[in-house]
């Protein structure tokens, strides 16, 4: 997701071009009350970034003036609450606090800041119900409150936000269905994160109308039943993440060029095999199959592409034979994942990329011995398998190497001579 969400952030640019480019201008009356109000409800500022922000200041060597709505203040360990003056600064394009220590709620005043396309409040200790007001502010495309502590239902006025590309209210603790409202965002959202509340019900059907959708995680709630059928015109999408809910067959057929990264883990699916719209695909970079009902030989897998792999996880299915081959399709693997199957093939006979550095092979059938190249990962755990003969050297727990047929050597008790 990291990666694509770089495409989406051209306003990071704007910000420092716009503030490299700023000429004097006096500052608005409404903007130096907006924010010195906005200043004297931080408690704590270790940075002193705001320390700028005086009375008779040129506003434009603050991060505001009349030219440039812009306020960005991200990643400085602010505290306190958003004090309600915010509401003064109804010029702004874009507020962005993410990333500090704001606690509290979000305060309604920031409903008059309805020249807003962004605001961004994540990763902060924001507490309480998404504000009403926020329905004010028709022209936001981007509305991002994750990472936060927020509570309640998900406010239904999502059909005032008729340009909203970018929508990410994932990491809180909202409950309840998706809004219908939501419906009404078709047209244009690009990018719906909800993944990590307790948010309940069935995936609405409507979700199918998305068009314009290349990302949906919707990972880690409580939704149930089946993902609707209206998923397979979902064309856009390369980065779906519906991990961690109580989804039952059957999965609906996508019609996708290539999905870059697919998390159906922890649900109750039973796939039985990879889909075909998997494997063909040409840019998947993460694929995270666990406990899927998966009952495959793995050598007879032959996804399309490999060359971008970066994560596999297979853990928890019922998957047969040797992933030797296929790791050595990768180049670029970082993570491989397929504890708790049935693969049975000689450990020392696979090749470790360069780049991996996590794998779990726990609670499967590997024999053979435990090759010198496992010391350069991470993490590693091969216990609960049949593999024999001396450990070499590495720093990973005893847990690592139990429950195999014998292995010995630290941190494993010695062998007999
Ligand atoms: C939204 O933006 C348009 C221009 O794109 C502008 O004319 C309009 O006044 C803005 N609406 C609000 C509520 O600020
Ligand atoms: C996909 O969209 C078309 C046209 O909008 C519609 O007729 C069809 O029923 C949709 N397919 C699914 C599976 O919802
Ligand atoms: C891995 O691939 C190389 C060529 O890319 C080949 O020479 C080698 O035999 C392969 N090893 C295994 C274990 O398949
Ligand atoms: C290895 O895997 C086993 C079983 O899957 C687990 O109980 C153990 O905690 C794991 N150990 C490490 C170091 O990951």
């Amino acid at each position: 997701m990291k990666r694509f969400l770089l495409s989406h952030l051209p306003s990071h640019f704007l910000l420092f071009f716009s503030l490299l480019t700023l000429v004097a201008a006096k500052c608005h009356v409404d903007d130096e009350t907006g924010l010195l109000g906005f200043k004297s409800g931080i408690t704590a500022d270790p940075s002193g970034k705001l320390d700028l922000w005086k009375p008779g200041t040129d506003c434009c060597t603050w991060p505001v003036c009349r030219l440039s709505g812009y306020i960005y203040i991200e990643n400085n360990k602010l505290s306190g609450h958003i004090p309600n003056n915010v509401g003064k600064m109804t010029q702004l394009d874009a507020l962005s606090l993410e990333g500090n220590r704001f606690s509290g709620m979000i305060p309604s005043s920031i409903s008059e800041l309805t020249q807003l396309t962004q605001l961004k409040l994540g990763g902060n200790l924001l507490t309480g119900m998404v504000p009403d007001g926020i329905r004010q502010l028709k022209n936001l495309t981007f509305l991002s409150l994750e990472r936060n502590l927020l509570s309640g239902t998900l406010p239904d006025f999502f059909s005032s936000f008729s340009n909203l590309r970018i929508l990410s209210l994932s990491h809180n603790k909202f409950s309840g269905k998706i809004p219908e409202s939501i419906s009404t965002l078709a047209p244009k959202l690009g990018y719906l994160e909800l993944g990590h509340n307790a948010l309940t019900g069935k995936i609405p059907d409507f979700l199918g109308k998305f068009h314009a959708l290349d990302t949906l995680d919707l990972s880690w709630n409580h939704f149930s039943g089946t993902v609707p059928k209206s998923f397979g015109n979902l064309t856009k999408i390369f980065n779906l993440d519906l991990s961690h809910n109580f989804l039952v067959d059957p999965f609906p057929e996508m019609n996708v060029k290539g999905i870059e990264s697919l998390d159906l883990s922890y649900n109750g699916f039973h796939l039985g095999q990879i889909p075909k719209w998997v494997t063909s695909s040409p840019i998947l970079y993460s694929l995270k199959l666990a406990k899927c009902g998966l009952k495959i030989k793995l050598d007879d897998w032959k996804p399309t592409q490999t060359y971008f792999y970066d994560y596999v996880d297979l853990s928890d299915n019922e998957i047969s034979g040797s992933p030797v081959k296929l790791l050595n399709r990768t180049d670029y693997l970082v993570g491989f994942w397929a504890s708790g199957n049935r693969l049975g093939f000689k450990l020392e006979g696979m090749r470790f990329v360069k780049t991996l550095k996590h794998l779990d092979l726990s609670r499967n059938l590997v024999v053979g011995k435990v090759p010198q190249a496992i010391s350069g990962l991470e993490k590693a755990n091969v216990s609960h398998n049949h593999l024999c003969g001396p450990l070499p050297a590495t720093k990973f727990p005893a847990t690592a190497f139990l429950g195999n047929d014998c292995l010995c050597g630290s941190p494993l008790p010695p062998c007999k001579m």
